[in-house]
């Protein structure tokens, strides 16, 4: 675990990065940290509380309630919530550090008439400003590179999942269900020094692994199923995203291997590409030619790949984008960059990030090819590309489910780190 040492002076660089690149005369700005949601007829019940990213970063405490102000003419100030008498008995909260929030008031008064621009959560009594959006594409930039402290957990992060995942993939075989892998890998995770799953943990066998966002339940692994089992461990808020796709003793080994052998190749390659300055979108699309090509190789496609991608039919097999940054969260300080717009196109719609690496990025790279029923069963797509795809045989496949691997790859002015290589991807 690192130091307070290390993490307050983290802070202090994180919050000059920032000031430096918003460049304020004379606006200020408030980062809120939100309030707890209550559970709708949950009673007196709410959720658990996380502190907003933007807040998170910032300031690095869960604090409901909390506010850091910044005035580019005074600074930085921490505003924290007095803890009330029934949040010590029934919750055993402590004072945070800082200033009390009811002299926020006092802080605002003192510069009526500037402009206040709110960040993070929504602060009671403060209105949105037009400049909302400019300064939060701003520090989303400033958030992208990891700096040593987000690094450090995100590898504590992966470790724990690696833990977990050598648990998970001795446990499957014919007979176990979903759920008891599930139970097994989340256990692990805990124990092996995670505070919970940064997501909901995705556990699908047989054709539940065609479901891009599978919740285990009480399927039991049949002999040959593939085992898809994307899930990670978090700690401190920072968040490993991890899948691997097995498959159980027995059944038919050849066609799974055939199609796992492409999607690692593919991944190995797109990996490999993340470095300084190059474009998410080309890796991305490189990833889709390249696997395009091995589902023609493998005679369920027909064509050239560049021209099949071009028709989007390999949205048919990989409907989702190659990756997304990971780091405070799941979905870390993503989406595009200013003037780029989401294209609709079913090979790109979702494409959730598109801007150029730099070093100190944290990415996830997450091929995959599925054999998903609602796309494949569809008479439109089926009639569209009546010349491309070989139905007869992705028929004999439906039921086949999908295989996906994914990775963290950290951009470094150097080879990319896979923050996740401990986990094994080669098949035995
Ligand atoms: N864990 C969900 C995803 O990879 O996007
Ligand atoms: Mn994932
Ligand atoms: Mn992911």
């Amino acid at each position: 675990m690192e130091s307070p040492t290390a993490i307050a002076a983290a802070l202090t660089r994180r919050r000059e990065r920032v000031a430096a690149a918003w460049a304020l005369d004379d606006t200020v700005v408030l980062v809120g940290a939100g309030e707890p949601v209550p559970i709708p007829g949950g009673a007196d019940q709410t959720y658990p509380f996380i502190s907003h990213s933007e807040y998170f970063w910032l300031a690095d405490m869960e604090c409901p309630g909390a506010v850091v102000a910044f005035d580019p003419a005074s600074g930085w100030v921490d505003f924290v919530p007095e803890v009330t008498e029934a949040e010590r008995v029934w919750e055993g909260r402590r004072d945070a550090p800082g200033t009390p929030r009811s002299q926020l008031a006092d802080w605002l008064a003192a510069r009526r008439g500037r402009d206040v621009v709110v960040l993070g959560s929504p602060i009671e009594g403060q209105a949105p400003s037009a400049r909302a959006a400019e300064l939060r594409e701003t520090m989303m930039h400033v958030r992208r590179p990891k700096d040593a402290v987000e690094l450090g957990r995100m590898r504590r992060a992966n470790a724990a999942s690696a833990a977990g995942y050598g648990v998970a993939q001795r446990m499957i075989a014919a007979g176990v269900t979903e759920r008891a892998i599930q139970i097994e890998l989340e256990a692990e995770f805990l124990r092996a020094g995670g505070d919970c799953t940064a997501y909901g943990t995705i556990v699908g066998t047989g054709p539940d692994s065609a479901v891009l966002h599978f919740s285990p339940g009480a399927r039991v692994v049949k002999p040959g199923d593939a085992v898809l089992i994307d899930a990670g461990a978090q700690v401190q808020r920072y968040a490993s995203d991890v899948t691997r796709t097995y498959q159980a003793p027995g059944g038919d080994r050849g066609f799974f291997r055939d199609l796992y052998q492409v999607v690692l190749g593919v991944e190995q390659r797109a990996v490999a590409r993340c470095t300084p300055g190059t474009e998410w979108r080309e890796v991305h699309l490189r990833a889709a030619i390249e696997l395009t090509a091995g589902l023609v190789d493998l005679g369920l496609l027909r064509g050239e790949p560049l021209d099949l991608v071009d028709r989007d039919v390999h949205a048919l097999f990989f409907p989702h984008g190659l990756g997304h940054l990971v780091g405070l969260g799941v979905r870390d300080a993503g989406g595009y960059l200013p003037g780029r717009v989401r294209s609709e196109r079913p090979g790109l719609k979702n494409l959730r990030t598109d801007l150029p690496l730099e070093p100190g990025y944290t990415i996830t790279v997450e091929p995959g090819i599925y054999f998903i029923p609602p796309l494949l069963r569809d008479p439109d797509r089926r009639a569209e590309f009546k010349d491309a795809v070989n139905w007869a045989r992705v028929d004999e496949h439906l039921e086949f489910g999908g295989i996906r691997i994914e990775d963290n790859v950290h951009v470094t002015d150097g080879a990319p780190e896979v923050l996740t290589a401990a986990i094994p991807t080669a098949l035995s």
